[in-house]
């Protein structure tokens, strides 16, 4: 399994991923809007995008933003993470995000979080997942907004 950074040639198989991604996991985000965010991540460097691929082709996706902030400095978000389901429990995702870290690092991120979902804790036990990645939560709760046109 190869972890390769997305380029312009690998677009379309990170697009697919994420669309596939948003689908199973009941968010509303249009793909095109899909393919215009990562578009726009890929051509920004403060932003990192990865692909996992075996020999049956693309087999996972991860996303990373940066941000600057005065408590952190330079602080790193996984935004997305996602495994095909056949490839599940084989190391895949450790490997992206240990890639991501890696990234981070180059970066000079001071630190790394992740929203989970109320859904994605159901569906998935995603904090044991984080815990066995190194994170720990941290009691704080995230509200947001969206702001239209
Ligand atoms: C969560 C997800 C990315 C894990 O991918 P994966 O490739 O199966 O994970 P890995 O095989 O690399 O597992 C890494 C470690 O986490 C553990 N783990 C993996 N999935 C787990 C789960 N659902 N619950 C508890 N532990 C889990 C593994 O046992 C392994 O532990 P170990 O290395 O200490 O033995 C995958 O299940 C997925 O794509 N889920 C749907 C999308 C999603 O919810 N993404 C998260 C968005 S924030």
């Amino acid at each position: 399994m190869r972890i390769e950074e997305v380029t312009d040639h690998s677009r379309d198989d990170a697009v697919e991923l994420l669309a596939q991604f948003f689908r199973e996991e009941g968010f509303g985000t249009p793909r095109p809007d899909i393919e215009r965010n990562l578009s726009r991540m890929l051509a920004d460097a403060s932003c990192w995008a990865a692909l996992a691929s075996g020999p049956e082709g693309a087999a996972g996706v991860i996303t990373v933003t940066t941000m600057l902030c005065v408590e952190w400095g330079r602080l790193a978000e996984i935004g997305d993470l996602y495994v095909v389901p056949d490839q599940r429990r084989r190391g895949v995702a450790r490997r992206m995000v240990d890639a991501a870290i890696a990234w981070c690092r180059r970066e000079r991120c001071s630190g790394i979080i992740v929203t989970i979902t109320p859904d994605g804790e159901n569906r998935h036990r995603l904090s044991r997942f984080y815990s066995r990645m190194g994170l720990a939560t941290t009691g704080r709760i995230i509200w947001s907004m969206p702001l239209p046109d």
